[in-house]
């Protein structure tokens, strides 16, 4: 193990200690301690799925990056793996930054960007370098330097790499000179040496001057592009409200060629926490992504005191809707997890009324169909993380905005968010809630609500309730929820 591995390593390990696991998640990727924000390197490697992520070891602030690692066998029980790689070069001395990872035979390529800070690293100029490191076990990486050279200004990052036919090719973030949101396109033979293709997309809107951690993908005969835009535009309407916002566009795309936007620039998630997804491919060639939840604007309150901060969302495997719209549904080995399953079937509420489905509930998965035909209630849903001070999270329909609302009534890091409900009369919910976060999914996985959500002291049940009106409830099912820790 390198030195700045071992002092990292040690790091983690005291911070560790002061651990408090009161909202550490229970079947979410996590850190052992410390800070972790993006998704890096998703990959397939040695009969288990590898999850890298930005990590900082020492504190629960953002800082110099690691690659922080853990990995499944199943995509559902995860296993902290030693810190992958740290600063230890003058091309990343400033951070190990975001990126991604392909496999050839029984070498592991790793992609990502070397952050170096210019001058006394005060300000936010930066030199921007696309990195190689390999690996023949996923856990111990060696580095092999630069491939791609900083093109003289400062925001050149997250390297997406993949193979096509018979070439490899990379996409890469970048601000361009005057301030436009771009992906840069390269290819290689031998994934050493890169050539610069184009610019293949420019963010349509001018206010956005920079599109982080750029994914680009065929999925059911289109293209996507995923990217997370930077503005400086204030938040206005429903969407885009966090500080950090993660979204799509659908196209057409080959190389060679720009971007062609068929279905304008739409909302990932429209939860609280949920930016920089990165995708991989499974063995049997499922699309699935992971996205991080955390933020970088507001301070959240497991930072303070708690040893930890930011986990993953749920893997959501993608589809592609006819009209061209993502479908990002939970992967159906999470139904491993379920034990205890409760049932309930027509269940008809009266206004103000309550009806307590679990009344201890830390790690639970609710499945809920709601008839809303056959219901007068204006809110119908479920208040969980529900504590005996009566704080709570409610998660529901509300029929004057014809939204799905996620409403943090909790003690901190309060606030509402909602989606569109675009659904007929049958409304089908499917809310995952784990110690610190609630992650909700309208339908197939047509839209979805992803918050952090942090409940007071005292255990926490799920309560189903509706106002101003009867609610006609076809189904509902409580599962309670297995360790996703290996
Ligand atoms: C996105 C991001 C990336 C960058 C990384 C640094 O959250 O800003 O663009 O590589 O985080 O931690």
């Amino acid at each position: 193990m390198t030195n700045e591995l071992a002092a990292a390593t040690e790091a983690n390990r005291v911070l560790e200690q002061s651990l408090n696991k009161r909202w550490y998640p229970t079947f979410h990727i996590a850190a052992r301690a410390g800070w972790i924000n993006d998704p890096n390197g998703l990959c397939y490697f040695n009969g288990r799925s590898h999850v890298y992520f930005q990590h900082h070891p020492a504190s629960t602030q953002w800082g110099p990056m690691h690659w922080g690692h853990v990995s499944s066998a199943d995509l559902v029980h995860w296993r902290h793996e030693p810190i992958a790689l740290a600063p230890s070069v003058e091309e990343d001395s400033g951070g190990v930054w975001s990126g991604s990872a392909v496999v050839v035979d029984d070498v592991q390529y790793v992609f990502y960007t070397g952050n170096q800070w210019e001058g006394d690293g005060d300000g936010d100029a930066k030199i921007q370098r696309q990195m190689l490191a390999t690996s023949t076990d996923g856990i111990h990486f060696e580095k092999q330097g630069v491939v791609i050279e900083a093109p003289g200004y400062s925001d050149f990052r997250d390297p997406k790499v993949w193979r096509m036919g018979d070439r490899w090719h990379m996409i890469v973030a970048a601000s361009s000179q005057e301030g436009r949101g771009q992906v840069w396109h390269y290819t290689s033979d031998d994934l050493r040496k890169w050539e610069f293709e184009r610019v293949i997309f420019e963010d349509p809107d001018p206010d956005v001057f920079m599109v982080e951690c750029p994914d680009l993908f065929e999925l059911d005969g289109r293209w996507v592009l995923i990217y997370g835009p930077m503005t400086t535009r204030r938040p206005s309407g429903y969407a885009c409200r966090n500080g950090h916002n993660a979204g799509y566009v659908v196209g057409r795309w080959e190389p060679g060629a720009e971007f062609v936007i068929e279905e304008p620039y739409r909302p990932l998630d429209w939860g609280h926490h949920y930016y920089a997804p990165q995708t991989m491919e499974t063995p049997d060639g499922r699309r699935v992504a992971f996205g991080w939840m955390g933020g970088f604007t507001l301070p959240l309150a497991s930072q303070a005191s708690d040893g930890w901060s930011g986990q993953m969302a749920l893997p959501r495997e993608l589809r592609l809707s006819a009209d061209g719209r993502l479908i990002a549904s939970p992967i159906q080995e999470l139904d491993q997890l379920r034990r205890d399953s409760r049932n309930w079937e027509s269940v008809t509420l009266r206004a103000d009324e309550d009806l307590m489905l679990a009344s201890d509930a830390a790690a639970v998965e609710v499945e809920l169909e709601l008839d809303l035909e056959a219901s007068s209630a204006e809110q119908i849903g479920l208040l969980v993380h529900a504590t005996p001070d009566g704080r709570g999270t409610w998660v529901g329909y509300d029929d004057q905005s014809r939204r799905i609302v996620l409403d943090r009534r909790t003690a901190v890091d309060r606030g509402v968010r909602s989606a569109p409900y675009e659904g007929g009369g049958v409304l089908r919910l499917r809310v995952f809630v784990d110690r610190g976060s609630v992650e909700v999914f309208i339908g197939d996985g047509a839209e979805s609500l992803s918050s952090l959500s942090f409940p007071s002291d005292g255990p926490r049940a799920v309560v189903l309730s509706c106002t101003m009106g009867d609610a006609t409830v076809n189904r509902i099912r409580v599962h309670q929820l297995d360790s996703g820790w290996e």
